[in-house]
């Protein structure tokens, strides 16, 4: 298959295009950055935020090759900085409609990358299997750009007759996630920073969540890809997660064990607009799409301190502390960081 994978600079997004290329299909990328990890696969270098009107050959006119299907990984993906500027959660909306259109106008199925930030964090200690999000609850800017995602895919389906799935992913981890001068994730600078000695911050003491190691993220998206492009699914909306609540905490102690240090930790309250406890029901993933996930926590830890690792020997100018800025933008290089090789 030709698969188009929008926001194939990020994390889920290059795991993805290289596992698709791997499995045999054509990857054709679209991202507004380079990719600072491969440049294994072809990609555009285009804004999916801008207001456009052309839609033909590709967005705001410009000529992709033909594929067979979308999945829509583009976003401002960090939480709390979408609480703090949430005009970034209307780019999330309108790059979702873009993406839409573009679609619409070539009959293409679409996968769109929701979260489970759209469950809010009201139904906290309940099952949390897919039927239960109320859409009247908006947990957060970014949870709102995520429901507004999804309720565009849900109105093409039935206005257009568009095949979806969309997966709502929690806590995805591992392989190319340490890009920390860009964004600032929880698990890869907790790697770090205990890697060089410096002391932590966990946000919420009780803090529980579903993380998922990355390629069981990715396994579930191409189980789904297969699904759309031979038929047995037109549409769908499963929660793509590990299926079990790890304390943050505990996973912070996993990787100071794995690191071979004793953490320091400070606790302090959660910030606004995160969700404090999930633990996603994978029962319809395991269901539709035969998903199982095998990377446990432990496992997945164990295997991104050695990625982490292994990268930080090839790239000695990442060794420099993490400037902390929920405001810093994607995209957006701070001083002081050295820019890859071949990078504009
Ligand atoms: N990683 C997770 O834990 C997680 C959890 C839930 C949902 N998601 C969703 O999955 C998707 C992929 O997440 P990720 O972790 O790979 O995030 P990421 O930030 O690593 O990747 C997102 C990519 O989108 C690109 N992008 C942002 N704005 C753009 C624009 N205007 N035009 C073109 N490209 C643009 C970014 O440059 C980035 O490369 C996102 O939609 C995210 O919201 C991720």
């Amino acid at each position: 298959m030709k698969i188009l994978v929008t926001g194939s600079s990020g994390q889920i997004g290059t795991n993805l295009a290289l596992k698709l290329q791997r499995d045999g299909h054509e990857v054709f990328g679209v991202d507004k950055r380079q990719n600072t990890w491969t440049d294994d696969f072809p990609y555009l270098l285009q804004d999916l935020a801008g207001h456009y009107a052309a839609f033909r050959g590709g967005i705001n006119g410009v000529e992709y090759p033909e594929v067979d299907l979308v999945v829509h990984l583009a976003a401002h993906a960090k939480v709390h900085q979408l609480v703090r500027q949430p005009h970034r959660a209307l780019e999330n909306a309108v790059m979702t409609f873009n993406v839409l259109e573009y679609a619409r106008l070539r009959h293409i199925p679409i996968v769109f990358s929701s979260s489970r930030e759209v469950y809010g964090d009201v139904h906290r200690f309940e099952d949390y299997s897919e039927a239960v999000a109320d859409f009247a609850y908006t947990e957060s800017t970014y949870s709102a750009s995520k429901i507004a995602g999804e309720a565009f895919v849900y109105s093409y389906a039935r206005c257009y007759g568009l095949p979806y799935l969309v997966f709502r992913f929690s806590n995805v981890y591992g392989r190319f996630d340490n890009d920390l001068h860009r964004m600032v994730r929880v698990l890869p600078l907790w790697i770090h920073k205990l890697s060089r000695g410096e002391p932590i911050t966990v946000y919420g003491e009780d803090k529980t969540l579903d993380f998922t190691y990355v390629d069981d993220c990715v396994d579930g998206i191409t189980r789904g890809v297969m699904a759309l492009a031979d038929g047995r699914l037109s549409s769908g909306t499963i929660n793509l997660a590990y299926g079990k609540g790890n304390r943050l905490l505990h996973a912070a102690e996993l990787i100071g064990r794995e690191l071979g240090v004793d953490p320091q930790i400070t606790v302090a309250p959660p910030l606004l607009g995160e969700v404090t406890h999930y633990v996603a029901n994978v029962t319809k993933a395991r269901g539709l799409l035969g998903y199982e996930p095998q990377v446990p926590l432990e496992e997945g830890i164990k295997r991104s301190v050695e990625w982490f690792r292994s990268w930080r020997v090839d790239h000695p100018e990442e060794e420099i502390a993490v400037v902390e800025d929920p405001d810093r933008t994607a995209g957006d290089i701070p001083h002081g960081y050295k820019q890859p090789a071949g990078a504009a």
